[in-house]
């Protein structure tokens, strides 16, 4: 959501905007990455995110009445009065994000104190990082505290996917998990029927670049209509095919099979849709073999596999994020394809440790060099497997 280059303090932020008092509280979550499994959560498939060590950060009091006041540079002050009910702001306005977390809370349990608050963030907005869903979990944790709330990981993954749906997008539950649920080193693989989050430790010698297109993705903008329409054509073909759910698709079945029986049934959107969510849950099964046994080829070669289906079958990506992934392979990646949901924002190019600098030079010269606006602190990130916000 929130861009903050000077790595300010937001206590400091807190105290200027809203006077001095008590010793702030401050909440601290992550942004994520997606390895592999994209696309696939909102149809309850299991995917491989890491959260990253770029963050929201947020200082806060709690406050003796139900107002919540709350400031980010560079996006301004907003105050409301928390009621049970919230009505939606303006699309597209960051108080959306604190809203949804006010009613995400208020909806289970019963709050009695709004907070002032400061936020600050390093993670680049409306890149395929979560920020989003990092400022809205920020906010939930900080009103729970200031409440004497202490929510467990299931507790949170209810409330929070349903209070990003307040914000406008039908996403999955992929990006709370990890911001939540992360451990340091580790990418975490997440199911969601049931629910589970499990660590699975990265090799000491892989390391990730995350690389900006310099395009944005605006989740509560257009691209909204367009991530939501996938989600539609992906949910109509399992119904015209007759199936409960993915996973009842993809059991004990093969990715031909499963060709040739969606060609006989299904056409256009829908079927490119079914293609790309059945390939990608297989794929996820196998990078999460891949990490599991080292195999940096194969985790590589899944990674390519999937930008290919993102690109051709689902159709969200972008010349921009094609351009960049093709740079990256150019380099001498492992594996590079774009992550989040497309549409702009951010590519995961993987490689050995001892070859990220040496790529991320070759990255500058083959692509940042020649578009404008390059700024190596906010879109070449040597992202870290880092912790997510219930585990620092
Ligand atoms: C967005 C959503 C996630 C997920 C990805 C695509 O980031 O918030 O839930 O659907 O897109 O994998």
């Amino acid at each position: 959501m929130t861009a903050d280059k000077s790595g300010s303090d937001p206590a400091a932020l807190l105290i200027r905007c809203f006077g001095p008092g008590t010793q702030p509280s401050s909440v601290s979550v992550p942004g994520r990455v997606n390895l592999i499994g994209e696309h696939v959560d909102y149809h309850g498939l299991p995917v491989l995110p890491m959260a990253i060590q770029r963050r929201v950060r947020i200082a806060f009091r709690p406050r003796d009445d139900r107002r919540i006041r709350a400031v980010s540079p560079p996006y301004g002050e907003r105050e409301f009065e928390w009621m049970k009910r919230l009505e939606p702001s303006a699309s597209g306005d960051w108080e959306n994000y604190i809203k949804a977390a006010a009613q995400a809370v208020g909806m289970r349990w019963s709050p009695a104190r709004g907070i002032d608050a400061a936020v600050v963030s390093d993670l680049p907005p409306a890149a395929g990082l979560s920020s989003s869903s990092a400022v809205l979990t920020g906010f939930t944790l900080a009103l729970l505290q200031a409440n004497g709330v202490r929510a467990s990981f299931e507790e949170l993954m209810e409330v929070l996917p349903e209070g990003e749906y307040f914000v406008g997008t039908r996403g999955g539950a992929m990006d709370h998990a990890a911001v939540l649920g992360s451990r340091s080193g580790c990418a975490l693989l997440v199911h969601f029927t049931p629910l589970s989050a499990c660590p699975v430790p990265i090799p000491k010698d892989w390391a990730f670049l995350v690389a900006h297109s310099l395009t944005t993705a605006e989740k509560s903008g257009e691209v909204r209509a367009e991530y939501n329409a996938r989600r539609t054509a992906g949910s109509r073909a399992l119904e015209r095919l007759g199936f409960p759910s993915y996973a009842a698709v993809i059991t004990g079945s093969t990715f031909d099979r499963l060709k040739t029986l969606a060609a006989e049934r299904l056409e256009g959107a829908e079927l490119r849709s079914f293609l790309h969510v059945a390939g990608e849950a297989l794929r996820t099964a196998e990078g999460v073999a891949a990490l599991r046994s080292s195999d940096a080829s194969k985790f590589g070669r899944v990674l390519n596999e999937s930008h290919d289906s993102l690109r051709d079958l689902l159709r969200v990506s972008s010349p921009a994020l094609d351009a960049l992934v093709e740079a990256s392979r150019e380099a001498g990646a492992i594996g590079a394809r774009l992550t989040g949901a497309g549409f702009g924002g951010c590519a995961i190019v993987f490689c050995y440790s001892s070859d990220r600098q040496r790529l991320a030079a070759e990255l500058v010269e083959r692509y940042y060099s020649r578009h404008g606006g390059f700024d190596a602190g906010t879109h070449l990130i040597a992202a870290e497997p880092s912790a997510g916000a219930l585990y620092q």
